[in-house]
């Protein structure tokens, strides 16, 4: 039985890898935030700002529990969802863990284009951006590393790329 977390900031290719992998697998592809939404027929935005943040990482908790039951899949989680909790030792226990390292400067050039879907940079400048990339990293970073394995995703940007990407995925994993 296959069960893989991919962790790692915003804009890190959770989605893009996740995808790309459980295709080339032949798993189911689970992104937490997707399934939240689908759930609670809500966006994250809106569950994130309406609950505010303490309620929603009880939320994110639970939904981790949920999905974190099915079997034969890769599981993309939300940047925050191992640095709250247990979650990280949980998703240890219940599979393999990736965390997929990405340079700021790289974060910052995919999220300037993907912010506004994102309750915790939607209303930043460039500037802002820039600072709480760099702060917010420095204070993830002791969880991003408590994962099972460390996978250098700075290069994501188009197919021949994600190809790559993979390939050395599954190496990785020995997949
Ligand atoms: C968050 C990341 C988001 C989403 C929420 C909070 C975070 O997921 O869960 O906006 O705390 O880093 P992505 O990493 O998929 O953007």
């Amino acid at each position: 039985m296959t069960r893989i977390f991919l962790i790692g900031f915003m804009g890190a290719g959770k989605t893009t890898l996740g995808k790309a992998l459980s295709k080339e697998l032949g798993l189911t592809f689970v992104d937490l935030d997707w399934y939240t939404e689908e759930r609670y027929h809500q966006t994250i935005n809106e569950l994130f700002t309406g609950r505010g943040e303490a309620d929603y990482r009880k939320l994110e908790r639970q939904m981790l529990h949920e999905v974190a039951e099915f079997e034969d899949v890769i599981i993309s989680v939300g940047g925050g969802t191992p640095c709250f909790f247990d979650n990280l030792e949980y998703m240890n226990n219940q599979g393999d863990t990736v965390f997929l390292q990405v340079n700021p400067a790289v974060l910052f050039k995919r999220l300037r284009v993907a912010r506004r879907q994102r309750p915790l940079l939607c209303n930043q400048s460039d500037e802002e951006m820039k600072e709480y990339i760099g702060s917010t990293l420095e204070l993830r970073k002791d969880y991003y590393s408590g994962a099972k394995f460390v996978f250098e995703a700075n290069r994501l940007e188009d197919y021949s790329q994600i190809k790559e990407a993979v390939g050395r995925l599954k190496a990785l994993l020995k997949l």
